[in-house]
């Protein structure tokens, strides 16, 4: 059977693609291949900090791998966060600091539209290959729900009247931006 990196150590990530996956791949994380190191991500953008970590592993441990990234990117504000979404209110900082100052930046404004946009980057028989997952929504003026992580408490899905911390893990994997982009790249390995 095919064997594939997927380059996180994140145990939702990881299940959320073997689930997709269903047996027709080996997926290993970063652990499964003893690869510890802290990789950073310098990239200004989703498609490059996606490519430094799959590159990373194929040039280190020879694996060919893929990786994502994703961000919250919201209209009024140009994209941002975008890929600076985990360090919106600064390094290290906590999800509800980064959604604090999100409402707080909105308050004044009318244009909540945001999107999630998920970047997945491969490299396999040494070429590379992105796909993307999208989903559009709004911003809500407050917090609403405890499930997910991130800023899934003020992210509204256009379509439902609930938040993604609302809606629960069932509802947000079968549409999100990520299951989005994983399912072109399950769609892309398995083909042959
Ligand atoms: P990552 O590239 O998956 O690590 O995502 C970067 C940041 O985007 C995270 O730290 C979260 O702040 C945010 N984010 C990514 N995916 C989601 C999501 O599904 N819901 C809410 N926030 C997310």
């Amino acid at each position: 059977m095919k064997e594939i990196v997927f380059a996180t150590n994140n145990k939702h990530k990881l299940e959320e693609v073997r689930k997709i996956a269903d047996g027709r791949l080996q997926i290993l994380s970063l652990s499964d291949i003893n690869c510890h190191e802290d990789i950073e991500e310098t990239g200004t953008t989703l498609e490059a900090n996606a490519l430094i970590k799959a590159k990373y592993v194929k040039d280190n441990y020879g694996y060919d791998c893929f990786a994502d990234d994703t961000g919250l990117e919201v209209e009024a504000l140009a994209g941002l966060p975008g890929v600076y979404s985990s360090r919106y209110a600064g390094e290290a900082c906590r999800p509800a600091d980064n959604m604090n100052k999100l409402l707080n930046v909105l308050k004044h404004t009318d244009n909540r539209k945001a999107r999630f946009r998920t970047v997945i980057a491969l490299i396999s028989n040494s070429k590379e290959h992105y796909f993307e997952g999208i989903i559009n929504g709004e911003i809500t003026l407050d917090q609403k729900g405890n499930a997910g992580f991130g800023y899934d408490p003020i992210f509204k899905p256009d379509g439902y009247n609930q938040t993604f911390a609302e809606l629960g893990d069932d509802v947000k994997n079968s549409i999100s931006h990520r299951a989005l982009a994983t399912q072109k790249l399950m769609k892309f390995l398995l083909k042959d």
